[in-house]
């Protein structure tokens, strides 16, 4: 009898940790945390389950981002940067400490959901002039080992996701072939993934084209059909996606593997930045890119075959990426640094519309901006320094605030940084050019923002939180059953 009465209560937190399962969906986002202004790791894991997000691809190991993910379920892609694959495939030792640091001490249970390594990301990318090429296959071998010893081979598996810049020369989707000096080596590659069971992962982006070449028809980067479709031989494509999803499916059959199965690491469209980057060009691409691969139909070359899964570019705008590609890097989320939804979207899994982080732990509500009382001359070089350390990308063409004067843009750059530097006091002096205000200086879609503290308090808040109903749901039932007996 007493058994029973600690039975049932198992039972019931059993059925609680259940809620936590996802639709099972092709739709994930990737999770950057090139950001300064990061909220807790544990609010954006909130976040992904409000949103019932079930799949989440990371760039590193973060043990950060790692340990607010234990216990949600959540399948997450963890990646290796460019820059440790050398050491990876130089040591078989190495590689075993990286996976027993790295991987194996969060597959308990209540731990990660780890099911895939990204052994770098992008590695063959042509600006890199060929420097990882070399270390891809005899880290993956490594850390295949390593897999193998702790007894996770079966279940986590090696990816590589590739630039399309790897195979996409070619003016039609059926003429698509890596580049030639990658051939060798991706032959090789492929194969590893295929006798693993593993898929071919590439990053797609329509905007780039747009974005580079003047001559690309705008609705073709779109899913609504388009007035310059591409027509290959018996197969037309109406979408820039299918067209290059479909290049990619040449090239891998020119090497034999016309069939293994192909996930996206990252697709997306950025906010802000570019005159084409904006807030209903992306709401477009991403909702018709949704509905598109949930809709199962597939590409001319893979009819009815979608791909396995999707990892959405990306889940939070990061501001401190490198803006070598263009202003609009560090504007790709689909929620803003904070987590608050940028535009509707529908993700396809159930649960309508985005829906905002909520405990986000903001600084008070104040700005930094130009002192109106100041002959404002000699602000050129406080606004370089200002700017080369906090975010003021969305000032230049194309940007949410291009157009707020040139006082405007001094306040801008002010305020970047006072919120970068936590609102410190200091940091808002710029030699008596500056000056803290309590009035949102905002102006239109221009949003001058408010810094958030990246304290852990929140999580350490939520965890008693939930251990204080757990046990409260425990008594209750203890007495209940106490009680019925
Ligand atoms: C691997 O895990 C260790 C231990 O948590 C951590 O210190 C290290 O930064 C991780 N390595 C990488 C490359 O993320
Ligand atoms: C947003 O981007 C789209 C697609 O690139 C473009 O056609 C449109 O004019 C832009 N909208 C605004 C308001 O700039
Ligand atoms: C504000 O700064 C941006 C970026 O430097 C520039 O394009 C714009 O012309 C500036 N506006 C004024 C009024 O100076």
């Amino acid at each position: 009898m007493a058994k029973t009465h600690l039975v049932l209560p198992l039972i019931f937190l059993l059925v609680l940790q259940r809620c936590d399962l996802f639709v099972d969906s092709a739709i994930g986002v990737n999770w950057g945390t090139l950001s300064s202004h990061k909220i807790s790791p544990f609010v954006v894991v909130d976040l992904l389950k409000e949103n019932k997000i079930g799949k989440v691809k990371l760039f590193d190991t973060d043990p950060a981002v790692l340990r607010a993910l234990m216990g949600s379920g959540i399948e997450v892609m963890v990646g290796i940067p460019n820059d440790i694959l050398g050491t990876l495939a130089s040591s078989a030792a190495t590689s075993d400490v990286w996976v027993s640091q790295n991987i194996t001490r969060y597959m308990v249970k209540g731990g990660v959901n780890i099911r895939y390594i990204a052994v770098g990301n992008e590695p063959f990318l042509s600006s890199y002039q060929g420097q990882f090429q070399s270390f891809v296959l005899p880290a993956m071998a490594n850390l295949q080992q390593s897999l193998a010893k702790a007894n996770l081979a079966g279940y986590i598996k090696l990816v590589v996701p590739c630039n399309a810049d790897a195979y996409q020369s070619a003016s039609l989707p059926s003429q698509g072939m890596f580049r030639t000096e990658l051939t060798q080596i991706m032959t090789q590659i492929v194969s590893f993934l295929n006798s693993n069971g593993s898929p071919f992962v590439v990053n797609i982006y329509p905007f780039l084209s747009l974005y580079q070449s003047s001559d690309f028809p705008q609705d073709y980067a779109f899913f609504e059909g388009s007035s310059h479709p591409v027509v290959d031989g018996q197969n037309v494509y109406y979408n820039a996606f299918d067209g290059n999803f479909d290049t990619l499916v040449a090239a891998l059959s020119r090497i034999g593997y016309g069939q293994i199965p192909i996930a996206i690491g990252e697709v997306g469209w950025p906010t802000d930045g570019a005159p084409s980057a904006n807030l209903s060009a992306a709401r477009a691409f991403n909702q018709g890119l949704i509905n598109h691969v949930l809709s199962n139909k597939g590409t001319p070359l893979r009819p009815g075959v979608p791909p396995v899964d999707v990892y959405l570019f990306g889940l939070l705008d990061e501001e401190q990426k490198n803006v070598l590609p263009g202003n609009f890097e560090r504007h790709w989320g689909i929620f803003s640094f904070d987590g608050q939804a940028k535009y509707p979207l529908n993700l396809g899994l159930g649960n309508g519309g985005l829906k905002n982080a909520k405990n986000v732990q903001y600084l008070p509500p104040r700005w930094c901006v130009a002192n109106p009382f100041q002959n404002l001359d000699g602000v050129g070089n406080h606004i370089k320094l200002a700017c080369s350390m906090a975010d003021c990308t969305t000032l230049y063409y194309g940007g949410s605030c291009n157009a707020i004067g040139e006082k405007g843009n001094i306040s801008y750059a002010f305020n970047s940084y006072y919120q970068l530097q936590k609102q410190d006091a200091k940091s808002c002096d710029f030699d008596g050019l500056g000056m803290i205000t309590y009035l949102d200086p905002s102006i239109g879609d221009c949003r001058f923002l408010v810094g958030v503290t990246d304290s852990s308090c929140s999580c350490v808040g939520c965890g008693f939180f939930c251990g204080f109903w757990i046990v409260t749901l425990w008594v209750f039932m203890y007495l209940k059953i106490l009680g019925s007996l």
